[in-house]
């Protein structure tokens, strides 16, 4: 098989680089970004031996022109944009009257429309294209919510509804999917529970597989795999 090149938000950690590690084991592209400059170099160092390409960049999935960047380097490496991922998260958990404006939107901003407006750059490229699949890392927080997430729960249920829409608004060779995590070892999560043993938690490893094997494009288009028991 060619290989195949491979957006991954926020691959610089956890989920996003386990999954861009499955990846480059299988010997496809793969674009690793974050905001951080010292963070992606982290990651190129921890992933450079696995096989395929890495095209590392800086990028912040808030900022349209950042996205715009990315999509343009990716086409001029790889010409091409087979799959994907939303992965790029930020979480708060405490009780609505402690959640302030700015952490509102900083959740919105960044795990609602990044992935929204980084789908909209990137269709016309995907449209032209028989095969692309666009995954959107949700959470088992996207269709149960939970004290103290009255806005990172919110955010994953409007990721679940992207993917549907999608799906019905592009019934072509492009398919979108969900992916409902339940709780995964990575900083993002002992950042908001950091007394929970990682012993009870799922490895970033583990999620990565299951995402790189729906990334196959063989469920339908909509499809949400819930990745918890
Ligand atoms: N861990 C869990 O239990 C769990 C469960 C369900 C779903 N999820 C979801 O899985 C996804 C990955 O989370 P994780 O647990 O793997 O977290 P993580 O290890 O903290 O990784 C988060 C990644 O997102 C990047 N990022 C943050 N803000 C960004 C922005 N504005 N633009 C681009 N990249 C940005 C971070 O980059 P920097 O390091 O450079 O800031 C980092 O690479 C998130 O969407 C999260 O909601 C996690």
């Amino acid at each position: 098989m060619e290989p195949r090149t491979v957006i991954i938000s926020g691959s610089t950690s956890g989920i996003g680089e386990a999954t861009a590690a499955e990846f480059l084991k299988n010997g496809d592209n793969v674009v690793v970004f974050s905001p951080h400059q010292n963070e992606v170099d982290g990651a190129v160092e921890r992933l450079k031996d696995l096989g395929g390409k890495i095209l590392p960049l800086v990028g912040d999935v808030r900022d349209v022109r950042d996205i715009k960047h990315i999509v343009k380097e990716t086409m001029h490496h790889f010409g091409q944009i087979d799959v994907l991922v939303n992965n790029a998260g930020v979480a708060m958990w405490k009780p609505i009257e402690e959640h302030t404006d700015k952490d509102f939107d900083l959740m919105m901003d960044v795990n609602v429309k990044g992935p929204w407006m980084f789908i909209r750059e990137i269709m016309p490229i995907m449209k032209k294209q028989d095969k692309a699949v666009v995954i959107q890392i949700s959470s088992i927080r996207g269709e149960k919510g939970a004290e103290n997430y009255s806005v990172y729960s919110p955010s994953k249920f409007a990721l679940v509804g992207l993917t549907q829409s999608m799906a019905a608004e592009v019934p072509t060779g492009v398919r979108f999917y969900s992916v409902l995590p339940g709780g995964v070892f990575t900083p993002l999560h002992m950042s908001v529970h950091p007394w929970k043993d990682p012993e009870t938690l799922m490895k970033p490893e583990y999620v990565g597989c299951k995402i790189f094997k729906l990334a196959e494009g063989k469920k339908p288009s909509g499809f949400a795999l819930r990745v918890y028991e």
